[in-house]
């Protein structure tokens, strides 16, 4: 079987080292909070060249106390796209606010700027953009729509890391970057992580006292907060793979251009479009192909995983309901949901593995005047 990911193969060529920092973290006793979460975020920000970076459980969490930290609540609107993972949407009604979504633009799956315009009334307090698949989303456009109408800017970075939109690194243009650090994201921990970054000393300072339970000073709570720390092990095994994150992403854009050059010419196939000044770090790469269910079960018949990433856009999940959307509200992440279909995509896939995706691929759908 050709796997979608493979979230073995950088430990077996960082192993010795991973092994090494495991056992330290083991033996040195401090497992919450210690010396490898402090130099992980710095490390982070020095990365991302922003000031502040707080290490989080989850990317949800990291959603979930981005919006907290912005005094977002019952009654208060947060503009966002309805072609995400769950968490994105979960993390607005789990602090009591609405979510209202605004579609994609259908080239990039990303939020259309102008229907995020349009979405917002005067209860709006925030956007919630998501660089999904790894490609950024128009910043400028949505950061002039944010500066117009006084609205905070979070950027969902969950399948981001390493992305830039002009000469900034995804996570640091609005105001504040949530990642996560799910095992098979472009930089993966070996369990649960997340982190906010911020250029506001401020939202920093409230993150680390909302991620331990509220509490600025230990055992001095000034409000409700939660237990989202990034633990130490995680930390540790991150500050290893960080260093590689770089050469990684270009692997996975080596992989990219591979497939477009394979792919190229079948006009059923759509290939992701990049967009002009950004750097796409492909988390995933997602064609859009008709027959879309049956080409994935015929690919997995000849052992080629593939996932659809996503099957049911937000507006229509149940858990939104109250929302009160329905079909036919938001069009294109509608066909999206119908269309797309994510290829392998790890940076260690081979040329030969590639190769085999493609030829099944060309295969499947027949070819069409481009
Ligand atoms: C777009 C997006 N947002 C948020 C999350 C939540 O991250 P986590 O799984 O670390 O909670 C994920 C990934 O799982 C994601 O893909």
């Amino acid at each position: 079987m050709i796997p979608i990911v493979d979230v073995t193969a950088q430990y077996l060529t960082l192993q010795h080292e991973l092994d090494a920092a495991m056992r330290q973290v083991l033996a040195g006793g401090q497992f919450i909070l210690g010396p490898n979460v402090t130099a992980f975020e710095n490390e982070v920000a020095s990365y991302l060249d922003v000031p502040y970076a707080v290490g989080l459980n989850s990317g949800t969490d990291a959603l979930v106390l981005a919006l907290r930290a912005l005094d977002i609540g019952p009654g208060d609107e947060v503009i966002t796209t309805p072609f995400s993972f769950a968490a994105t949407s979960e993390a607005i009604a789990s602090n009591g606010a609405r979510a209202v979504f605004a579609d994609i633009d259908p080239a990039t799956f990303n939020l259309d700027p102008a229907a995020v315009a349009a979405a917002v009334t005067p209860k709006t307090q925030a956007i919630i953009v998501v660089h999904l698949f790894g490609q950024p989303a128009r910043m400028e456009e949505i950061g002039a729509i944010a500066s117009r109408h006084g609205l905070a800017v979070v950027e969902d970075c969950a399948q981001a890391f390493g992305a830039t939109a002009g000469p900034q690194f995804v996570g640091t243009i609005g105001d504040i970057g949530c990642f996560s650090f799910f095992p098979s994201k472009n930089l993966g921990a070996y369990g649960d992580g997340g982190m906010i970054t911020t250029r506001s000393e401020a939202i920093a300072r409230r993150v680390r006292a909302l991620r331990a339970h509220g509490a600025a000073r230990k055992y001095y709570h000034d409000e409700l907060g939660m237990n989202s720390r990034l633990d130490e092990l995680q930390a540790a095994l991150l500050r290893i793979k960080l260093p590689h994150v770089q050469r990684w992403n270009e692997m996975r854009a080596a992989v990219a251009k591979r497939y477009r050059e394979g792919l190229k010419g079948r006009g059923d196939i759509a290939l992701p479009v990049e967009t002009p000044g950004t750097r796409h770090v492909y988390h995933q790469f997602t064609v859009r192909v008709p027959e879309r269910d049956h080409v994935r079960e015929r690919l997995l018949e000849s052992f080629v995983q593939t996932m659809v990433y996503y099957p049911l856009p937000l507006h229509l999940q149940p858990v939104h309901r109250e929302l009160g959307y329905s079909a036919g509200d938001f069009p294109e992440a509608e066909a999206a949901a119908r269309g797309v279909l994510s290829l392998p995509m790890f940076p260690e896939l081979s040329a030969g593995d590639q190769d085999t995706v493609i030829d099944r691929l060309r295969e499947l759908v027949p070819a069409a005047v481009a």
